[in-house]
């Protein structure tokens, strides 16, 4: 039992922080930061890519207003900045206007405000499963009840939602969104299919829920065509565009130190976050928002999110190479073509949590798979980051990590012969051994 457990003030928490817990990739940040260990455990992009120049001269354009810098500002955000939030949204052919676009301290910080205006305790939210660690969190404040529907290769599967809801709606439970991350999604590097993007939408109609469309890795496509955002078919479509709640965020294309994000909506549901954000946070910070515009106006940001590109692509097919070359025939992973993650999925008697230790005793780490559900599965499965680690390092972590995986498989190899042989002894031959998986889903 640890501290934590024996808080004497236990009777006076609130209901709500029984159903918080902490996101498994942020409790790994102390660990991580251990000198000597390859962390593939992190979702950074390489902000050593930057560099100093840059970020000096962004402060120096800042530096003329500093007045306005270091001020309060408007709850939704400068003008400024969502003129080049136009432009972002823009460059992935998806249509915005300035004023249906509401600044936010991070994407993260859209995901509590979406659940803190739509969400009340008991409530259903569809996602995908696995689905993001950090949205799990981010709703779990307003005590919802997560539904993950399964995804396979093309991303959340129509079939399996439209059943979701069919049963859930049956038990006269309110569903209130869809929650998705559609292109190479955190955990799994997945892409949603575009007939599925279709198909989503249809569905969010046929039951009038709102998509909340988390985009954060869109425009970090190393290969393959780009596919249309879900918020610019429900433009295309013409029905009124006003059920997609869409999120973006500088964090994958500029900096996540700047901690700045946006949602684009429809007004009236803007109007309650505004109202949500007062509460949290009065505004997000002008210094940020300012440093950004500069940035965008002034510097040639696509050929940044280029660069990013390509060392993402570099770190990404080294990982798949390592991956082929070291991991055991019964582990399987995801080819991304974009983003920052490969999901692994082990033999399912391996419990990657359980496992954690031994691989950061031999320096490498990862982030376990059951984080990203709500309910305790995907515990044979593990996220892997491939933005932040040099090439070099990504091959020793995974070759640190088959070693790991190997040693367990043996170990249960061993435990079955065991199992095998003493039961031999007992039962007259024929009698079936004793079934031992510890850890099966
Ligand atoms: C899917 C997803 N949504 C939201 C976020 C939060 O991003 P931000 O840094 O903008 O808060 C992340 C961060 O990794 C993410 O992966």
């Amino acid at each position: 039992m640890s501290i934590i457990d024996l808080d004497r003030f236990d009777f006076l928490y609130a209901n709500r922080v029984k159903g918080m817990k902490s996101a498994a990739t942020r409790d790994l940040m102390a660990t991580l930061s251990r000198p000597g260990i390859i962390s593939l455990a992190g979702g950074f992009p390489d902000t050593r890519a930057f560099g100093e120049e840059a970020f000096r001269e962004i402060y120096y354009n800042v530096a003329a207003d500093s007045a306005q810098a270091l001020q309060y500002g408007p709850t939704g955000g400068l003008e400024g900045i969502k003129d080049v939030i136009v432009d972002v949204m823009e460059a992935e052919n998806t249509g915005a206007r300035q004023e249906d676009t509401f600044i936010t301290t991070g994407a993260q910080q859209g995901l509590d405000l979406v659940g803190k205006v739509f969400l009340d305790e008991g409530d259903a939210v569809l996602c995908e499963g696995p689905t993001y660690a950090g949205a799990l969190n981010a709703f779990a404040a307003y005590r919802p009840r997560i539904i993950h529907v399964p995804m396979d290769r093309a991303g959340m599967i129509p079939v399996a939602a439209r059943e979701a809801l069919k049963s859930i709606r049956k038990r006269g439970i309110h569903v209130k969104f869809i929650y998705t991350v559609p292109n190479f999604q955190n955990p799994t590097g997945v892409t949603l299919a575009v007939e599925r993007r279709y198909e989503l939408l249809e569905i969010a109609h046929e039951h009038d829920l709102i998509i909340l469309e988390d985009n954060p890795y869109g425009m970090l496509r190393f290969e393959g065509e780009a596919l249309p955002t879900i918020a610019s078919l429900e433009q295309e479509s013409g029905a009124g565009a006003d059920r997609v709640v869409y999120l973006g965020t500088f964090s994958k294309i500029f900096a996540p130190g700047v901690r700045l994000g946006w949602v684009h909506a429809q007004p009236g549901i803007l109007h309650k976050i505004n109202i949500g954000k007062q509460g949290a946070d009065i505004c997000s910070s002008n210094l940020s928002q300012m440093l950004i515009y500069s940035y965008f106006r002034h510097a040639d940001w696509r050929s940044y999110v280029r660069r990013l590109m390509m060392i993402n692509k570099e770190r990404r097919d080294t990982m798949l190479d390592a991956l082929a070359e070291y991991m055991p025939n019964e582990v399987h992973w995801t080819h991304p073509e974009g983003g920052l993650f490969i999901w692994a999925t082990l033999p399912s008697y391996l419990d990657a949590t359980a496992m954690l230790p031994r691989a950061v005793a031999k320096n490498v780490a990862y982030v376990p798979g059951e984080g990203f559900y709500s309910g305790g599965a995907g515990k044979n499965c593990m996220r892997l980051n491939f933005s932040f680690v040099e090439p070099e390092s990504i091959r020793r972590g995974i070759e640190l990590l088959s070693e790991v995986i190997r040693e367990r498989m043996e170990l249960r190899g061993d435990l079955e012969r065991g199992v095998r042989s003493a039961t031999l002894g007992k039962r007259p031959t024929g009698t079936p051994a004793a079934s031992i998986h510890p850890q099966g889903q």
